[in-house]
């Protein structure tokens, strides 16, 4: 284990749930969070997530002997191999969280961003070193979701990614690169589209916010959790594979294409998506639409893992 501690910079909801995970597979954790409660709600956080680590087959999951909770973010980074940054998404508040640690790391630690929509470049501003800086984007909850995405640019040290690759496997992820940057990286900006048109449906009366979401989740979602679409139109495609699939429904698809519609975020449309998730939701709470999904994720995730052992058995 190259890497076995790690300085996580906030501690809301990407970084203690990051936390979470580095302390279930073993690895010391130095945590800074400037809010005054930051060190209680991390905690507490930390120990939420610990059951399904455990489901996972994280054996330290829960705990809490290796954490370190400092107000000081330069003191959070002095002996770390690795710098998770979690802070809020705005580029002044990373930029001189930047400026307080960069002077206090250690020569090779890198730090990776887990920016949702930022470039790295956009981030690098912030350096004097901008070799030291790379993004890791999780998908929440990323002590469950295994997708973390990896972005660098010509200025990153060569080595940042081929040691995120490593890190994060340890970690159970899977990583994509990047090949250039892009806002909001690969997989928000294939959610946005989604959504996007999930809004224009709802808005334009063509189905209810409930029937729009169970279209995904009990359809298309399905699959796309065991194959990209690509992979399933190219099997879509039969013996022929994606090249008959865009002969054949490429035509359709085109058009369909260009019958999407692009809605913006206005007041009515807000009050509308909010109606309907009240209709949505019924009797149930938050807390249980957000077990139900980490419920079905994890079994998921197991499932996914037996596949994966039985194949290579
Ligand atoms: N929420 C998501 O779904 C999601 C998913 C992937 C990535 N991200 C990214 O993770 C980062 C954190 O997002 P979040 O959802 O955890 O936000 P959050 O608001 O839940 O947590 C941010 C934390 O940062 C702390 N903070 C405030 N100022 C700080 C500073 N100067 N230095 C360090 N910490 C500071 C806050 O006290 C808070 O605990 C953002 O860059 C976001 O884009 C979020």
């Amino acid at each position: 284990m190259a890497i076995k501690t790690v300085a996580v910079l906030g501690a809301g909801t990407i970084g203690a749930s990051w936390a979470a995970l580095f302390l279930a597979s073993g690895r010391h954790v130095t945590l800074f969070d400037p809010a005054p409660d930051g060190e209680e709600l991390a905690r507490a956080a930390i120990l939420r997530a610990a059951e399904a680590l455990q489901a996972l087959g994280w054996s330290k999951a829960g705990d809490l002997a290796a954490l370190r909770f400092t107000r000081d973010p330069a003191e959070a980074v002095r002996e770390a191999d690795w710098i998770q940054e979690n802070a809020p998404e705005r580029l002044d508040v990373k930029h001189a969280l930047y400026r307080q640690i960069e002077p206090a790391m250690a020569a090779d630690a890198l730090i990776a961003s887990s920016t949702s929509g930022f470039k790295v470049s956009e981030l690098q501003a912030g350096l004097s070193d901008a070799s030291r800086l790379l993004i890791a984007h999780p998908f929440n909850p990323p002590h469950l979701i295994p997708l973390v995405e990896l972005v660098a640019n010509g200025r990153t040290a060569a080595d940042a990614i081929s040691r995120a690759e490593v890190f994060y496997a340890e970690l159970g992820k899977v990583t994509v690169t990047l090949r250039k940057e892009a806002t909001g990286h690969i997989a928000n900006r294939l959610q946005a589209a989604l959504w996007r048109e999930a809004i224009h449906l709802a808005a334009e009366g063509v189905a209810s916010v409930e029937d729009i979401d169970k279209a995904v989740a009990y359809g298309p979602g399905l699959r796309w959790a065991a194959l990209g679409p690509t992979s399933l139109f190219h099997l879509g495609g039969g013996a022929g594979g994606i090249e008959n699939f865009c002969a054949h429904i490429g035509g359709p698809m085109e058009s369909w294409w260009r019958d999407l519609g692009a809605p913006t975020l206005t007041p009515e449309i807000v009050a509308l998506l909010a109606a309907g998730m009240e209709e949505a939701k019924g009797n149930a709470t938050d807390a249980d639409l957000a077990h139900r999904r980490d419920a079905l994720i994890l079994n998921y995730l197991r499932a996914q893992r037996e596949l994966d052992a039985s194949d290579e058995a």
